[in-house]
């Protein structure tokens, strides 16, 4: 019988959806952060719970022929990706059968419906966008970085070689300036002080905006750092302040105030321009998100009549979509993101084809479907409620299309979807948005059997 602290010999031949390593000891599952298919290692049991035991790496004693020397230095310890030691070729096959067996097992849907997937070129350097835990010492020294793997303990970092460097090269000078603010940190909204770094960048723009995650406004001196930060960095055009007070894993709270420069950067998208603000949605790897808008035409067909974008943010897809004839209705409960939309539409002579509404979409979306022809879903990763289920299999638009994070959340939808005939699944296509992590992006095509 294996115990606690045992330690012994694993063949690791599986990844769990959230990319840790599965080996097996007497019939149980091992999981073991690190460690990828193929490997043998040297592992510690540390912890057993509910049929399964979780392992601590200590030696890749006979490596995976797929492992390879990680291109970050901290990515044994870095939690922020799981993925950095499996080839890319590797990590995309396994991307693809996790969204097939998602759709096999949880939705008994043909896995053969799959298009060959969707790779990131390149791998590094493609994120715009970064929110970085901060921390600071008994000495009073600033760290900053993502937490290490299974804890709520930063790993310290100056640079991140998935970032996009406009945004990477910022990270070691902003960490000092902190530092020698003084000003406290308080990561869990406890005592008053400083949370999170934000950075994002437009991909073609190349224009940056920084933001401080704080709990307190009370920061002294803050607007004469922004400014400097502002007047120092020419791709900065603009320097916030976002209030968390609320002790969530929420990152972001609801008011930004913009202390230098202006609240949005400028970015170009699939031709069309856009205004993208420090806290509302936006895909993090522009060029792969600019690779769904083909595959979004194609899956809607002829722009006849009028298409829904549920969780539609400043309206990314909604608006190359009325580009391409759609009448489009977008939905969006976060008044921000709706405001953005609305002015995106404007500036690209849209206004007359897309318009924007801040609602939920649960409530409103059985309505807005009554004569629409068309519905594309983007939900946040934990999909689509009951309510909205039900809406969709109540209006029953001809042509369906869904964009999901989570391949779990995605299957049990379409199950919901596609069961009694009421949808047939036409066509998946996985993606890479998040390239060395676990994570993958997949848009499933459907369309109506027959009316309601
Ligand atoms: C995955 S993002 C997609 C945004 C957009 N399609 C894009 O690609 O930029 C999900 C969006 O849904 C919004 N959202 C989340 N829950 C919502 C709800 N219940 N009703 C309306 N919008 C919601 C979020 O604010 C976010 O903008």
């Amino acid at each position: 019988m294996a115990a606690v602290g045992e330690r012994l010999d694993l063949r690791i031949d599986d990844l769990s959806h959230d990319g840790r390593g599965i080996g097996r000891i007497d019939g149980q599952v091992v999981f073991v952060a690190g460690g990828l298919p193929g490997d043998q290692l040297r592992v510690r049991l540390s912890r057993q719970a509910r049929g399964h035991w979780h392992g601590e790496l200590l030696a890749v004693a006979d490596p995976s022929p797929q492992r390879r020397r990680p291109p970050c230095i901290l990515s044994d310890h870095c939690g922020g990706c799981s993925l950095q030691a499996f080839d890319d070729g590797a990590e995309a096959a396994w991307k693809q059968a996790a969204v097939a067996a998602a759709l096999q097992r949880i939705a008994g849907l043909d896995p053969g419906l799959m298009r060959p997937f969707a790779l990131s070129v390149p791998a590094l350097g493609t994120r715009n966008r970064a929110l970085i835990p901060l921390e600071r010492t008994e000495e009073g020294v600033l760290r900053a970085g993502y937490y290490r793997r299974g804890t709520h303990r930063i790993v310290n970092m100056n640079q991140c070689p998935v970032l996009d460097p406009r945004i990477d090269r910022l990270i070691q000078p902003i960490k000092d300036d902190l530092e020698a603010s003084g000003w406290p940190v308080d990561r869990h909204g406890h005592s008053g002080g400083l949370r999170h770094l934000g950075l994002r960048v437009g991909h073609h723009s190349g224009e940056v905006l920084i933001t401080l995650i704080a709990s307190q406004r009370e920061l002294p001196g803050i607007e004469e750092l922004a400014q400097e930060w502002y007047r120092r960095w020419d791709e900065v055009v603009g320097v916030g302040l976002n209030l968390q007070p609320e002790p969530t894993n929420q990152l972001m709270g609801a008011s930004t105030d913009t202390l230098a420069g202006r609240g949005w950067l400028n970015e170009s998208f699939a031709g069309l321009q856009v205004r993208i603000a420090a806290d509302t949605f936006f895909q993090v790897h522009t060029l792969q998100a600019e690779r769904v808008v083909p595959w979004l035409i194609e899956a809607f067909g002829p722009a006849e009549g009028r298409l829904v974008d549920a969780y539609c943010g400043i309206g990314t897809y909604s608006l190359p979509l009325a580009a391409a004839g759609w009448r489009v209705q977008g939905v969006e409960q976060h008044p921000g993101a709706v405001e953005l939309a609305r002015h995106n539409a404007a500036a690209n002579g849209l206004a007359d084809r897309a318009g924007f509404e801040c609602h939920d979409v649960a409530q409103v979306l059985a309505e807005r479907l009554s004569d629409a022809t068309a519905l594309f879903v983007d939900p946040p990763r934990k999909g689509l409620d009951a309510a909205t289920v039900a809406a969709i299999l109540a209006g029953r638009p001809q042509r369906l299309a869904y964009l999901s994070c989570d391949p779990a959340t995605l299957a049990r939808d379409l199950g919901r979807l596609c069961s009694e005939g009421a949808y047939d699944l036409r066509w998946v296509q996985a993606l890479d948005l998040f390239p060395n992590t676990s994570h993958v992006e997949t848009l499933a095509v459907l369309s109506c059997a027959a009316g309601p």
